[in-house]
């Protein structure tokens, strides 16, 4: 069987900290088996376009605390690559003849839900020694208990909340905290469970106004000096919610844009006419994605890492590395494409938020 000489690693998506950590854990084994590394810049898109750099011992030393992606990344979709006239068009033949042109033998994507997509594009397409790695401050991704990434953004999300504790106090306000997480609740539910929030609203469980507003009443009635609302920004009301039943997939799309974006404003103007609490809002953004991993990231990186490198030393390819139970797991590509992992009503923290009286806004 042909020996391993040299591999490509890709960071695809929204970045995140533990990405540097994780291209580390990839890297360090196989140089050491003599096997060289083409880091692939910008995602798919430098696969495209043939834009790489060598990552030798020189170039993978110290990334274990680096924050970002050395090799920079994009959302670039080599099946719908944007061409010069702003449509798309299908470029997976450019990406699959420079893998070849690389002289790669195997090909690391690490990445969110998209990335997975795309890379199984490219296996059913003229890559098939393709290893995945699940990476997202989201922790959406289908087929892992965890992703890299989460424990750094709900830390950072955590550690506002903190401070946001003291300041509501003094001034005996309602703080609304607006945290990434689109498409699921696991950052606001994380960051608002260890933050002690009051009151959080994720995008799987649309929320009644009257709930969050009783919530928030019945705290005054209890002599509470403040209040602090955590905030999926994709969040939305049970009203949005009937709203968007009927709506095609590009009305969707732009009303989610709009409504997210004013989503944390309105509901701060009514919770101040309804609550008569002063009410102020602070947007985190892409701060939970900024700065140095966790030491619990860096080392999910590290094991996520590693394993692929011996994933690839074992010609075992088509998966995703995974974490399930605590153990670090292959698992084939086609069990995890498409899906996304959703907080359900029987999830853990949903009950655990429950006995410590937070409200999810959720209809009696
Ligand atoms: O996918 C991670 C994420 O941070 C989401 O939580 C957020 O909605 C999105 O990326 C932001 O994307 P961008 O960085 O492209 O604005």
């Amino acid at each position: 069987m042909a020996k391993i000489r040299r591999i490509g690693i890709l960071t695809s998506g929204g970045d995140c900290p533990g990405l540097n950590a994780a291209i580390r854990g990839v890297a360090k084994p196989l140089l050491e088996e003599g096997v060289q590394i083409i880091g692939i810049q910008d995602g798919f898109r430098g696969l495209v376009e043939n834009r790489t750099m060598q990552l030798g011992p020189r170039e993978t030393s110290g990334l274990l605390v680096e924050g970002g992606t050395i090799l920079g990344t994009s959302r670039f979709k080599p099946h719908k690559y944007p061409d010069r006239n702003g449509g798309f068009e299908d470029r997976t033949k450019d990406a699959v003849e420079n893998y070849h042109k690389m002289r790669l033998d195997a090909l690391v994507c690490i990445g969110g839900g998209g990335t997975h997509k795309n890379a199984f594009q490219l296996y059913q397409n003229g890559i098939p020694h393709i290893v995945t790695l699940p990476k997202t401050i989201d922790n959406d991704v289908f087929g892992t208990d965890v992703t890299f990434g989460y424990d750094t953004g709900m830390s950072i999300a955590c550690d506002a909340i903190d401070r946001l504790h003291t300041t509501a106090s003094s001034h005996h306000r309602c703080m609304l905290v607006d945290v990434m997480g689109h498409n699921t609740g696991w950052l606001a539910m994380g960051a608002g469970i260890a933050g002690g929030a009051d009151v959080i609203l994720i995008p799987e469980f649309p929320f009644s106004l009257d709930r969050v507003v009783d919530a928030l009443i019945e705290r005054e009635r209890r002599n509470k000096r403040f209040s602090i609302v955590v905030v999926a920004e994709g969040a939305h009301s049970l009203e949005e919610a009937d709203l968007r039943k009927d709506m095609d997939k590009k009305d969707l799309k732009d009303r989610d844009r709009a409504y997210c974006d004013s989503l944390s404003h309105d509901l701060a103007r009514i919770i101040e006419d309804r609550v008569k609490i002063e009410t102020r809002i602070t947007t985190l953004g892409h701060l939970q994605r900024g700065g140095i991993p966790t030491a619990r990231d860096r080392v999910l990186a590290s094991r996520m890492g590693t394993l692929a490198a011996d994933q690839i030393l074992r010609r075992e390819f088509g998966v995703m590395v995974a974490e399930r139970n605590n153990l670090i797991v292959p698992v084939p590509l086609d069990e995890v494409v498409g899906k996304k992992k959703y907080i359900t009503p029987d999830n853990g923290l949903v009950r655990t938020a429950s006995r410590l009286g937070v409200s999810l806004g959720r209809p009696r």
